[in-house]
């Protein structure tokens, strides 16, 4: 699917995650990617999106999201730097927000957004909350997150406590959707997604108000 839509436009324009569950598909990406000249050649006129970042790390710093994909796909494929956008969580990171959507408002939301789920039910980092923001914005992370990401880190403490991520809405705009969770650990957050009603409790519940969604899943949580 994502090639399919690498393939087909002269802009494509795709939306990133990190974190674990994301790994593979990239592997796969860059796989298949170099197996085919054509494909290769399709990166040059990609435009990549990330969700978020981490406020307080250096792009350079091995837990950021600016390291990460560096590391695990843009290295490995002919993307020019001026076509890469993630969430910038330095310096004055509410203009950094402004500045992302008013990005965003130009060039068009993804044509698709890989997605994975917090156990918690986040997508980005738009945690439950009574409230969700619409676009690119500063938030708290929250205990169940920092905890869950801290096994990439030596401690939880040094787990962020911020970060900037893309809103509910922005992830809404998405042309198409595409949704990873795989294992026990993701079941429950599943089920409350995508089996009740839309709450903000569970962020990625409101992704059944979207048109085009593919959940890719295991035998272990489909429930
Ligand atoms: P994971 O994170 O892929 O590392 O499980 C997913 C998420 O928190 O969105």
């Amino acid at each position: 699917m994502v090639l399919d839509v690498l393939t087909a436009s002269q802009q494509p324009i795709l939306g990133f995650a990190t974190g674990s569950t994301p790994l593979g598909l990239y592997r796969v990406l860059i796989e298949k990617s170099h197996a085919d000249e054509h494909l290769l050649a399709c990166w040059k006129r990609m435009i990549g999106y990330n969700l978020d970042e981490y406020v307080g790390l250096h792009p350079n710093h091995p837990q950021s999201y600016h390291y990460y994909m560096q590391e695990n796909l843009y290295r490995h494929l002919p993307v020019a730097p001026a076509r890469i956008h993630i969430p910038s969580a330095e310096g004055a990171v509410e203009e950094n927000c402004h500045a992302y959507h008013a990005l965003l408002t130009e060039t068009g939301w993804p044509d698709l957004q890989i997605l994975g789920i917090g156990t918690n039910g986040h997508i980005g980092f738009n945690e439950p909350d009574d409230e969700l923001q619409i676009y690119t914005h500063l938030t708290a992370l929250t205990p169940v997150t920092r905890q869950a990401n801290a096994r990439f880190f030596d401690s939880v403490d040094e787990v962020p406590q911020h970060a900037v991520t893309m809103g509910i809405g922005d992830i809404l705009k998405a042309k198409q959707v595409v949704l990873l969770a795989y294992g026990e650990q993701k079941r429950e957050a599943l089920r409350q997604a995508f089996s009740g009603a839309v709450s903000t409790r569970c962020p990625a519940s409101f992704l059944q108000l979207h048109a085009h969604v593919t959940i890719f899943t295991d035998q272990d949580v489909r429930g």
